[in-house]
C-alpha cells in the first residue's frame, strides 16, 4: 500500500502538497498535518509530486526511493539558447555506422525514456529492441518479406510500388529500408490502454535522449507498417496481436551529420482563440 509520511519538525503546513496532488487525495488531517487519505491511496498514480514541490524536503512516500532524489537546485541546466538549440538539432539520421551502441548507452537513453510523461503516469509502454545488428538486418528481411506478400496482393497499390523500388534496392545491396542501422526500437501498447500517444511522446524522448548521446535516429513508417501488418514480424519480434504498435525508430551512430542547420519550416498553423 502506498503510504506519505511528513516529518513534524520540517513541514511548515503550507499546503503545497495539497496544492499540487492531481489526484486531491492529500488533505490536512487532525493532526493539522497533511495526510494521504488512506481509504483513497489506491487512487495515488505515483507521480511524487507532493514530495517534489515540497520546499522543506518533509515528505516521504513509500514507493519513492530517496537515493534517486536530487535537490533541483543542484542539476546543471543548460540555458534557453542551448536547450532549444539542443531540440532544433535534431535531425533524422539516414546512414549509420555499423559500431553498435553499447548495452551502457542504451540504459543511459531509456533511463532518460522513463521520464515521458504518461497518462495517469501508467508508464504502459513496451519497448522492443534489437540488440544484435544481425537481428536487425532479419528484421529488413521480414519487411522486403511484407512487401513482396503486397506486391503479390495488388501490385499497383502505393506500398507495392514502394516495395518494388525498395526490393530493388535491396537487391544491390542497398538497404533503404532501415538504412543500415545496427538497432530498431519498437514501442508498443496494450491496445486495452486508452491513450496510444503515451507510445509517441515516449519514442520522442528517445529520439531526444539518443541525440543527446550522438546517437542518431529515424523513425521507421515502413517498419511501422510491416510490424502492423505482417504476421511473420510481429512474431519475430514477439508482439502479440493484444498490442498496439505505436511507432519504431533506427537508431545508431551517425555517418553523417549536418554541418549547418536549421531547416526551413511551414509556419505553424495555430488559432489563438480569445
Ligand atoms: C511517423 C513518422 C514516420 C517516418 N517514417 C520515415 C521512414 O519510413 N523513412 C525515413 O527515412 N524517414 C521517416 N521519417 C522521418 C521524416 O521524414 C522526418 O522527420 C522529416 O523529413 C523531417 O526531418 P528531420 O527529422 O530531420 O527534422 C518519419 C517520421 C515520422 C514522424
Amino acid at each position: 500500500m502506498r503510504s506519505m509520511t511528513v516529518d513534524p519538525a520540517k513541514c511548515t503546513r503550507c499546503g503545497i502538497c495539497v496544492k499540487v496532488c492531481p489526484a486531491g487525495i492529500v488533505k490536512f488531517g487532525e493532526s493539522g498535518l497533511p495526510e494521504m487519505d488512506v481509504r483513497a491511496s489506491a487512487n495515488c498514480i505515483e507521480c511524487g509530486h507532493c514530495a517534489l514541490f515540497c520546499p522543506e524536503n518533509a515528505n516521504f512516500l513509500s514507493f519513492l526511493k530517496n537515493e534517486e532524489m536530487r535537490a533541483a537546485s543542484v542539476l546543471k541546466m543548460p540555458s534557453a539558447e542551448e536547450a532549444i538549440n539542443f531540440i532544433k538539432t535534431r535531425r533524422s539520421i539516414r546512414s549509420f555506422k555499423i559500431t553498435p551502441i553499447s548495452p551502457e548507452v542504451f540504459d543511459q537513453i531509456f533511463d532518460t525514456v522513463k521520464f515521458a510523461p504518461t497518462a495517469s503516469n501508467r508508464q504502459p509502454v513496451r519497448w522492443i529492441v534489437s540488440a544484435d545488428p544481425e537481428k536487425t538486418k532479419e528484421i529488413t528481411n521480414l519487411i522486403l518479406c511484407w512487401m513482396r506478400e503486397e506486391i503479390f496482393k495488388d501490385p499497383t497499390s502505393r506500398i507495392s510500388l514502394i516495395g518494388a523500388s525498395m526490393i530493388a534496392k535491396a537487391k544491390a545491396g542497398e538497404d533503404a529500408l532501415l538504412r543500415g542501422a545496427p538497432h530498431v526500437a519498437v514501442a508498443v501498447v496494450s491496445k486495452d490502454h486508452m491513450w496510444p500517444e503515451d507510445a509517441s511522446i515516449a519514442l520522442t524522448y528517445l529520439e531526444l535522449a539518443a541525440h543527446a548521446h550522438g546517437v542518431g535516429a529515424c523513425w521507421g513508417g515502413f517498419l511501422t507498417a510491416a510490424i502492423r501488418n505482417f504476421e511473420g514480424l510481429r512474431e519475430c519480434l514477439g508482439i502479440s496481436s493484444a498490442e498496439h504498435v505505436c511507432g519504431a525508430q533506427m537508431l545508431g551512430y551517425p555517418q553523417l551529420s549536418p554541418k549547418r542547420q536549421f531547416p526551413t519550416r511551414k509556419p505553424l498553423n495555430i488559432s489563438w482563440i480569445k
